[in-house]
């Protein structure tokens, strides 16, 4: 699967995708992240990228002819399922959308900043407009981050354990249940006695209840 993300901020990628959790993924070919820098589509010697807004009032706003110029330039190398614009006033991300985007191939993603992007760039290029969540972040690089971690970790191998996916929080819209390991018992703390007794239909049954009982008082709003 391949990530294209477009931003201003480039070196902000540089620390996490560099990992080798995502190393590994990227060095086997299941995972391609494409960091283009925006700034060499900018307007003129200075290499201007944003301009104040038209009606007044704080804040820039990313001109539309460079990020135009980088998304037709990205589009001339890949043929995109989705041009995502990350931005606070798009749908919430949520783990249906992330498994969505899991089964795509090629995704253009465009970080936003200051005040946003010009509209017209939305208008006519962004296929989908996606938040991580109702509060304002400085720019869409630390989203897209997030984007990308719960997209790419769903692909068969980029996980250690490809079955583990499947049982997290969220996946069917119940909370995942608590979890132990050695030692049986810590501090005076036991380690709950049906987790050691090896029966799994049990074990299952358990894992259900306390899944759905943490759901029920702390997501009442998630629906099974
Ligand atoms: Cl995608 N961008 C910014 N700047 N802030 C956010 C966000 C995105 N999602 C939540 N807050």
């Amino acid at each position: 699967m391949r990530f294209d993300i477009i931003t201003i901020l480039p070196d902000l990628f540089k620390g996490p995708f560099e990992h080798k959790i995502y190393q590994r993924a990227i060095d086997a070919k299941q995972l391609e992240i494409n960091i283009i820098d925006l700034r060499p589509f900018g307007l003129g010697n200075s290499k201007q990228v944003d301009d104040y807004q038209y009606g007044g009032g704080a804040g820039m706003v990313l001109m539309p002819e460079p990020l135009s110029k980088c998304i037709n330039h990205c589009c001339s190398t890949c043929e995109y399922d989705e041009i995502i614009f990350l931005t606070p006033d798009g749908e919430t991300l949520n783990q249906s959308i992330a498994n969505h985007l899991a089964i795509k191939k090629n995704l253009l993603l465009i970080c936003g900043h200051y005040k946003g992007i010009d509209q017209r760039i939305r208008d006519k290029y962004v296929t989908r407009e996606i938040s991580i969540g109702d509060y304002v972040l400085s720019g869409g690089e630390i989203a897209t981050m997030v984007l990308v971690d719960a997209v790419a970790r769903l692909i068969p191998g980029i996980l250690n354990n490809e079955t583990s996916a499947l049982t997290d929080s969220f996946q069917d819209n119940l909370l995942a249940p608590p979890v132990y390991t050695r030692p049986e018992n810590f501090e005076e703390m036991q380690v709950p006695e049906v987790l050691l007794q090896g029966n799994h239909k049990k074990i299952e049954a358990w894992r259900n209840d306390m899944a759905e009982k943490r759901t029920k008082t702390r997501r009442p709003d998630l629906k099974p």
